[in-house]
């Protein structure tokens, strides 16, 4: 075993089961692992990663391990931990540094950690460990051929830092990628939040006045799953574009001032900051329940919700009661962290094996090719078609091919109306 600090070293064994699951359901990567085990193109690459600790992220790890690289690897949020999962990657000699429940002082203590190792690729969900070197750990800088960016938050982070002209080393967004977005933070953020709200609550969906707060990637795949268990949804916008998208889908948009006394269930996803504010909280009903699934924890102005209230009791894992001043009471879900991750166990499996394809071939292409300037670069257009194509054979799924008179036509201006 090498150097790990993990909550609890014993549940290696359930980890491990859990990781086998994973595996089973990521066939793409798993064909990656297969490649990188013979050809070994991570030879002498030693690779930082700030990921959600997860059972796929496990996966990710052993295929870059496969590939010859030395892997580190912490938590890229306080709550998204699973210990057993850690746990097996600690036994099986990875150096991990995560628990689920981290305060924030040993958060940024295990990404220190991460960066003891000198990374020379840098993974990241949130920008926390590229922000931390460059911010704190200046001196490894120097050592960094490139880094991937793994989430919609994170890659706003990282092309603020580019326009502040503060990025130092090339960073690829790994989120933009179509085999990303479209699938992850739309079907995966989709189906896992609901299933986070359902493991904290098991309350009813069917009937409920649902309000989503956003109509980006995630926040759409959200409102799409809670109409299909029979919740009315309302949507909230502040973009007239997504808006409008959100209309057409046929959802009810109004002003989240005017949603905030209708709902029973409040979700936002938006990378934005108070998006429920100290004025929505004194509007909602009395049992209305709030969740998150951006990134960070501040959607949701919990600040404001502690000052109303008189106090808070936990009803049960990750649901937390809000006692306010006027008697309302209002129920807060893990803690206004990702409830899709804190509260269930992150996207399913089969949709981490396109994001985590995406990301091993991006480090693969990043180690071999020349070092690239410091800005913020979307992934080459082959590795997503390659994800595309390898999943749809994974699934069984043929498609058709263009015949050699159709690959003219599309590429010639002179047939037009006939
Ligand atoms: N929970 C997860 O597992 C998970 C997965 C992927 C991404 N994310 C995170 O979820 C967040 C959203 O990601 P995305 O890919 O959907 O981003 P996106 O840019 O596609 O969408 C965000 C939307 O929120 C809207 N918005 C901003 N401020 C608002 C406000 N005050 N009220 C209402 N709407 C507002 C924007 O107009 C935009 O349409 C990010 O923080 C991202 O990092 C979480």
């Amino acid at each position: 075993m090498g150097d790990y600090e993990v909550r609890e070293i014993g549940l290696a064994d359930r980890g491990e089961l859990l990781i086998e699951w994973a595996d089973a359901h990521m066939p793409v990567l798993r064909q990656i692992r297969g490649r990188f085990g013979e050809e070994r193109p991570l030879e002498g690459a030693r690779l930082g990663a700030c990921l959600h600790a997860t059972k796929e992220t496990a996966v990710l790890v052993r295929t870059l391990e496969a590939g010859g690289a030395e892997v580190t690897l912490c938590g890229s949020n306080p709550l998204s931990t699973q210990d057993g999962v850690v746990a097996a990657l600690a036994r099986a000699g990875t150096a991990v540094y995560a628990w689920r429940g981290e305060t924030p002082e040993e958060y940024y203590r295990c990404i220190g950690r991460v960066i003891d190792h000198r990374p020379m690729i840098t993974l990241d969900d949130g920008a926390d460990l590229v922000s931390t070197i460059h911010s704190k750990r200046t001196e490894v800088l120097e050592g960094v051929k490139g880094g991937s960016e793994e989430t919609t938050t994170g890659v706003i982070r990282l092309r603020a830092m580019e326009a502040d002209g503060a990025l130092r080393y090339p960073m690829i967004a790994v989120n933009d990628t179509y085999t990303k977005y479209l699938f992850d933070n739309r079907y995966g953020t989709g189906q896992s939040t609901i299933d986070g709200i359902l493991r904290s609550t098991s309350v009813m969906l069917a009937g409920k006045a649902f309000v989503v707060c956003g109509y980006g990637w995630c926040a759409r795949g959200i409102a799409i799953r809670a109409r299909g268990m029979g919740a009315n949804v309302i949507v909230t916008e502040v973009n007239p574009l997504r808006a409008l998208e959100a209309v057409m889908d046929g959802f009810r948009v109004i002003p989240l001032r005017e949603a905030a006394p209708l709902g029973d269930i409040f979700v936002t996803s938006t990378g934005d900051i108070n998006v429920i504010d100290r004025e929505h909280l004194k509007r909602m009903r009395s049992g209305a329940i709030l969740a998150n699934a951006g990134h960070f924890n501040v959607e949701i102005n919990i600040p404001a919700l502690e000052e109303m209230s008189t106090g808070k009791r936990r009803m049960r894992p990750n649901l937390d009661e809000y006692r306010l001043r006027d008697g309302r009471r209002l129920y807060l879900l893990a803690e206004g962290r990702l409830v899709n991750l804190a509260a269930a166990e992150g996207h399913p499996s089969e949709v981490m094996d396109m994001s985590f394809s995406d990301q091993a071939l991006v480090a693969e292409w990043l180690w071999k090719g020349e070092k690239l300037e410091p800005k913020v670069y979307d992934v080459p257009e082959e590795i997503d078609a390659k994800v595309a194509r390898l999943k749809l054979s994974g699934m069984g799924v043929e498609i058709d091919v263009l015949t050699e008179e159709q690959r003219h036509y599309l590429t010639s201006w002179k047939g037009g109306t006939v």
